[in-house]
């Protein structure tokens, strides 16, 4: 229906991040923190997720607004029944001059042994997977379920064999909780084929009680990892990529750092993330998002939906992580941000 949409920045729509569970099986500290998610938490009913013939309708319409990249995110999106049925038919879109997908998932790796061969068979292109610490003590408290490291290897193993790769690996640095972990992931992953990436620590949603003095810097990660492993730095796969890369020097493959509170990365960014009951925020830290479900529940025509789509992008003008950044920035205290388990990393 529509040329390529630019937001009010001049960034284009690429990439779609949806989110198809607000529940996980782990209740990491940075994210779910038990005192806040615990047995009384009320997660999402059935009937307000989005279904997969609703999620492929919506994605179908982004993709002719020039989306060719999907992540499927959670919450923990293995645990939503049948994934690989949505799966199957989001493979089956085509860009407008007739592309596949780049249709990914992001997993904290815990069903992945198990269905690693399903998700390959349905059409999915990779992974990524989130691990914390190779440690098991510090894993088991940041996961906050006594989840062992062991299994999420065995998981990584499992989607290395099916071929779902490049597999990446995500690794949140809390100072003081993980940090001593830096190099140790380093080394395993070193000449894995795994792709490791350092996330900066970052004040989403409300209830993780974030400081800045438990960030520690992506250039201190690149540091601590060079005295060990020489790294050199090389140039992003795409403009719009998260990840800034480093390469072993010895040629044992590639890192990545993600630093969106020390050098935040808003001016090329793509990202619109639908939540699991179908509202779209244009940004990580939006504190409202639009509901497409209402629209598309009450009966609107493709063409009524995709032009509140365009409207939406076209106007645009989200960059949180900068303002934050920024001398100048205005306190967000008061307004209420959403979780990252609602709206899918
Ligand atoms: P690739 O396609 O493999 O490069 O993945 P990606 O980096 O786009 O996605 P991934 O889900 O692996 O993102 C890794 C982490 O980067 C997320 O868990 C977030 O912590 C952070 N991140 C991703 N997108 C954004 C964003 O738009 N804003 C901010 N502030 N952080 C983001
Ligand atoms: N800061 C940075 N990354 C986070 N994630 C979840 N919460 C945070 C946070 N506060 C990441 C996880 C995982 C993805 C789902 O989101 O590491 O890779
Ligand atoms: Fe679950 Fe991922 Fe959040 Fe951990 S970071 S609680 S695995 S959604
Ligand atoms: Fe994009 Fe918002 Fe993240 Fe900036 S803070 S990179 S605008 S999602």
């Amino acid at each position: 229906p529509s040329g390529r949409l630019i937001d009010r920045l001049d960034r284009p729509l690429h990439d779609l991040r949806i989110s198809v569970t607000d529940r996980c099986n782990f209740r990491c500290v940075y994210c779910m923190p038990k005192q806040v998610f615990d047995k009384d938490y009320r997660f999402l009913p059935q009937t307000d997720l989005l279904s997969f013939e609703e999620i492929t309708r919506v994605a179908s319409l982004f993709v002719a607004h020039g989306v060719d990249k999907i992540r499927l995110t959670g919450g923990e999106p293995l645990l939503r029944k049948n994934i690989e049925k949505l799966i199957a038919m989001l493979a089956a879109l085509r860009t407008p001059d007739g592309r596949e997908l780049d249709l990914t998932l992001t997993t904290n790796g815990s069903l992945l042994a198990k269905k690693a061969r399903a998700l390959k068979d349905a059409g999915l292109k990779r992974v990524t997977v989130s691990l914390d610490s190779l440690d098991d003590t510090t894993f088991r408290r940041m996961n906050d379920v006594d989840f062992a490291v062991a299994d999420v290897l065995e998981g990584i193993t499992a989607a290395l064999r099916v071929g779902l790769g490049p597999v990446k690996i995500n690794m949140v640095v809390k100072g003081g909780m993980n940090d001593a972990e830096i190099v140790p992931m380093a080394r395993h992953f070193h000449g894995s084929g795994a792709i490791l990436r350092f996330i900066e620590y970052m004040d989403v949603g409300a209830s993780n009680g974030w400081k800045m003095d438990e960030v520690i810097p992506s250039a201190e990660v690149i540091q601590r990892i060079d005295a060990a492993l020489p790294l050199q730095a090389i140039s992003a796969n795409y403009a719009a990529e998260t990840a800034a890369r480093w390469r072993y020097a010895d040629g044992g493959g590639e890192i990545g750092v993600i630093s969106s509170v020390t050098q935040a990365f808003c001016h090329d960014c793509t990202r619109a993330r639908l939540s699991t009951e179908g509202k779209l925020y244009t940004c990580l830290f939006a504190s409202t998002g639009h509901d497409l479900r209402a629209l598309l529940r009450s009966g609107h025509s493709e063409a009524g939906i995709s032009a509140a789509i365009a409207h939406l992008w076209q106007q645009r003008t989200d960059r949180y992580s900068e303002l934050r950044a920024s001398p100048t920035a205005q306190s967000t205290d008061a307004q209420r941000k959403i979780e990252m388990s609602y709206i899918g990393g």
